[in-house]
Order: C-alpha cells, then structure tokens, then sequence
C-alpha cells in the first residue's frame, strides 16, 4: 500500500517537494495500513484512513499532555530523568531514537543539550516538522534551542567531545489491542510493519562505545532486556522500565 503526499490548498509545491525528497531517499512503505502525509498551513500530519474516524498524528508538543508536562516543572520525578543518575542540568545527552519526540523534549525541558536522531524518513519529517512549529512559540523556543535533530542512524562517535550519556527506546511490537498503545504510537507502527528494531542489540553496543558514562534502554515492564549483557540496575515505572548499562570506551 503507497503512502501518499496530499495538500491542502495553497501548499502545492511544499508536497511536490516532500513527494520528491521521499522518492530520492528511496523511500516505500511497505504495510498494510493506507497512509496519508498531509501537508497544510498547520504544518505535517500524518492520516491512516483505512480506519473510520480516520487517526491522524499531528505533533503539536504546546499542547495537550506533552504540553503540560513541558510546562510543569517536576520533571525530576519522570523515571527518565532519574534514570541518568545525578548529572549537571546542562549536560549534552543523546536521544538514540527521537521517534515522536516525547523523551527528546521530556529531557531538553529539564535543561539537558540533546542530540537526537531519527532514521525513519517520515517520522523524522513529522518530528522535524512539529519541532520547528514549536520554536516559534513563546512558551517552548528556549527548550527546542537545546535540541539537535539528525535524520539517519544513531551515529554517537560523531559528536566530538563525546556526549555524557544516552536513552534508546526501539521499537516493542506491543499487543495491537492494548489499550496503552496510544493512538499516535499506532500510527508510528503502522509505518513500521515489522514492529521492532531488528538491529536494538547493535544500536546499544554502538551507543555504549560512543558515550561517556551511561545507557539507558527503555522497555515496556514486562519485556526481556536487550543485547547480551545483563543490565546494571533498571529503574522501574509504571508501565515501562529503563535500563542502565555502562559505557564500554575502548582503552
Ligand atoms: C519506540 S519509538 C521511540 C519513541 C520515542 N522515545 C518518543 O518518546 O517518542 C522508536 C523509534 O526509534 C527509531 N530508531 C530505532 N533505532 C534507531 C537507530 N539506531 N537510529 C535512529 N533511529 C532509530 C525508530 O525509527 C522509531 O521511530
């Protein structure tokens, strides 16, 4: 099933060029789900409209939840932030895998500089996208300044000096019924037929060379932990669990 690029009144030549930019890049998607990248004034959504009301994922991180939980302070309770130990407010950490930005901000508007990446070409563009809409607002442009967004890969050696430490959340393949798959993770897995990050245990490995201190995995409680090594302590929420893992420098 393609995905297609729609826009709305006055945006022609936005999705021309996003249509061209998907195309160059190679980019199919290949899933059931009938997808839609619509393009207007309000910025990207993304719409699955072979499901009656249609879902449609439109980030707008002023709003809402993510909202709120950007503009109350607090944030040291967030299992998250505790999940990276003590470090100094501005420290530079990396989001391994930026998908629709919850953590990204979560960790920017607790001071730290993040550096993320996002290798999904559409979920990059939503993101991208949703996060230059929101430095044009009063209430979050000083914390979107802290955050770099790089589409591809991970790639943590390239950052020079080193970042402190870094969170990776690869893709779970969750039971599709679950009432806490939240919409717009549904719309997230529905670009993604596998449903998993095939290659989570090599991404760790890479992030654990590529850091100066810590790892942080996270996983929905109940799930195995990933790559070889036993994790050093986890720390445990709700519904999901982060765990830690030193990092591993070459002598
Ligand atoms: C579960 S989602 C992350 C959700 C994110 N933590 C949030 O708060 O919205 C996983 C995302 O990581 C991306 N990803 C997985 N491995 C990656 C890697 N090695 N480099 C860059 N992106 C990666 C996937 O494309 C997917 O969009």
């Amino acid at each position: 099933m393609p995905l297609t690029v729609q826009a709305i009144l006055g945006h022609e030549a936005e999705a021309r060029a996003l249509r061209e930019t998907l195309e160059a890049l190679g980019y199919q998607h290949s899933g059931e789900a009938e997808l839609t990248l619509e393009l207007g004034p309000e910025g990207l959504a993304l719409l699955r409209t072979d499901r009656r009301p249609p879902l449609r994922l439109r980030l707008d991180f002023a709003a809402g939840r993510q909202g709120y939980r950007l503009a109350h302070a607090g944030h040291q309770r967030e299992g998250l932030i505790r999940a990276f130990g003590k470090l100094p407010r501005d420290s530079h950490v990396i989001d391994a895998s930026a998908g629709i930005g919850r953590d990204t901000l979560l960790l920017a508007a607790h001071g730290f500089r993040v550096t993320a990446w996002e290798r999904h070409p559409v979920v990059y563009r939503v993101l991208a996208d949703a996060l230059a809409r929101a430095s044009r607002t009063s209430e979050l442009a000083t914390i979107i300044e802290r955050i770099t967004l790089f589409e591809g890969p991970a790639n943590p050696s390239q950052l020079e000096p080193l970042a402190t430490a870094a969170v990776f959340d690869p893709m779970f393949p969750e039971r599709a019924k679950r009432a806490a798959v939240k919409k717009d993770m549904q719309l997230i897995q529905a670009l993604m037929p596998d449903v998993a990050d095939p290659d989570a245990d090599q991404t760790l490995a890479t992030l654990r060379a590529g850091v100066e201190r810590r790892v942080i995995v996270k996983r929905p409680l109940h799930a195995p932990a990933i790559g070889p090594d036993t994790p050093q302590a986890s720390v445990k929420g709700k519904s999901v669990r982060f765990d830690l893992y030193p990092a591993l420098q070459a002598p």
